[in-house]
């Protein structure tokens, strides 16, 4: 095959970062990455390569400092960046909201400023439906009106209103946002997958933590939405369908300079319970729960429209709820400690 652009992915050790750097490399672009590893493991580069049989030039630093980004864009014909970098836990940003602004807005500066002064103008940012807050109506379009309600989704809406604002700037900025619903699963060979420090705040990775024996049972989130069942509805997406939803973005915006704004979902909408039973089909594991008082701050539903994606990326989710079970319980159970166990061996 022959080589593609180069492509600078920060956050590219982390978990969608990592499965879009293999998905990039699996289709003959030249990932570079950049991580602090502060929330990833230089385990998954690894096993990218051993996937691959690529060489995957890695750099561990801190995206915030634009003085260590420059010496990459002279060292690597960069044609193209995308930026998963950024701290993303809601309730953790409720507490450290200092923290979450500075990280998330800083580091977007710093790569843009780098990236203004070497002239490369492609650049796919990593957002989330958390910036249609508590929608009114599902599925969610794009053009859905957007509000944030915690510190996190600030940080996200805040970047897209500064992209726009860098695209209207000078002609040539190609920027996509990509508002992923919930990403879960791992890729299929089981050697890459989600590895969250501490306690997981979100369900797949939890469910997995039961179903391996780390977690006693599952505490389901209250059951009095106005959802089928009465637990809350999100639209689930395959990790590996998301990569290739940045794959798409990233060939689309080479011939469309402006700022471009995609949903990434399936466009179904599932509740905790029938993930938990998606889970027992899927793997044979029994999920024992508890239904326990609803999360603050947590919506009802929500769940993509997906057309704009479809008809102008061409991209859409090929996996079903199935397979994200399987796959994810396929790397829990190869990985029970994550990439901990690669460390020890
Ligand atoms: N849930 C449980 N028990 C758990 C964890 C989650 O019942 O232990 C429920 C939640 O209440 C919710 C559903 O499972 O109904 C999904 O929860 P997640 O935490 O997995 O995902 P969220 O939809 O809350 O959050 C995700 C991303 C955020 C993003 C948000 C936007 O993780 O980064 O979507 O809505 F901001």
């Amino acid at each position: 095959m022959t080589k593609k652009e180069s492509i600078l992915v920060t956050g590219g050790a982390g978990y969608i970062g990592s499965h879009t750097v293999l998905e990039l490399a699996q289709q003959g672009y030249n990932p570079i990455v950049v991580d602090n590893l502060s929330n990833s493991s230089l385990e998954s580069i690894r096993r990218i390569e051993e996937l691959t049989d690529a060489t995957i030039p890695f750099y561990e630093l801190d995206v915030v400092h634009p003085e260590s980004l420059h010496p990459i864009f002279y060292e690597q014909p960069i044609e193209g960046v995308i930026h998963f970098a950024a701290f993303k836990a809601v309730g953790e940003s409720v507490e450290k909201p200092l923290a979450y602004y500075q990280n998330n807005l800083e580091g977007l500066f710093s790569l843009l400023q780098v990236m203004d002064q070497h002239d490369v103008s492609q650049f796919v940012f990593s957002s989330s439906c958390t910036v249609y807050g508590d929608a009114e109506v599902v599925p969610i379009p794009e053009t859905a009106p957007v509000s944030a309600v915690n510190p996190y989704g600030q940080t996200k809406l805040m970047s897209e209103i500064i992209l726009r604002d860098v695209a209207q700037s000078r002609s040539g900025w190609s920027i996509t946002n990509l508002r992923y619903f919930n990403p879960v699963g791992a890729h299929p060979s089981g050697r890459i997958g989600e590895d969250p420090s501490g306690i997981p705040n979100n369900l797949m990775p939890y469910i997995t933590q039961v179903a391996v024996g780390t977690r006693p049972f599952l505490r389901v989130f209250g059951d009095t939405y106005p959802t089928h069942d009465g637990t809350g509805v999100r639209d689930y997406i395959h990790v590996v369908d998301l990569a290739k939803g940045h794959v798409a973005a990233l060939e689309y915006q080479k011939a469309k300079p402006g700022v471009h704004t995609f949903n990434l979902g399936t466009g179904k909408g599932s509740s905790v319970l029938d993930v938990v039973k998606a889970f027992e089909r899927a793997t044979g594991k029994s999920i024992p729960y508890e239904i326990v008082e609803a999360r603050p701050g947590d919506v009802a539903e929500a769940y993509a429209d997906t057309s704009k994606a479809s008809t102008i990326l061409h991209w859409s989710a090929e996996f079903g709820l199935d397979e994200m079970c399987r796959d994810a319980w396929n790397w829990q159970s190869k990985n029970p400690h994550g990439y901990e166990d690669a460390r020890s061996v």
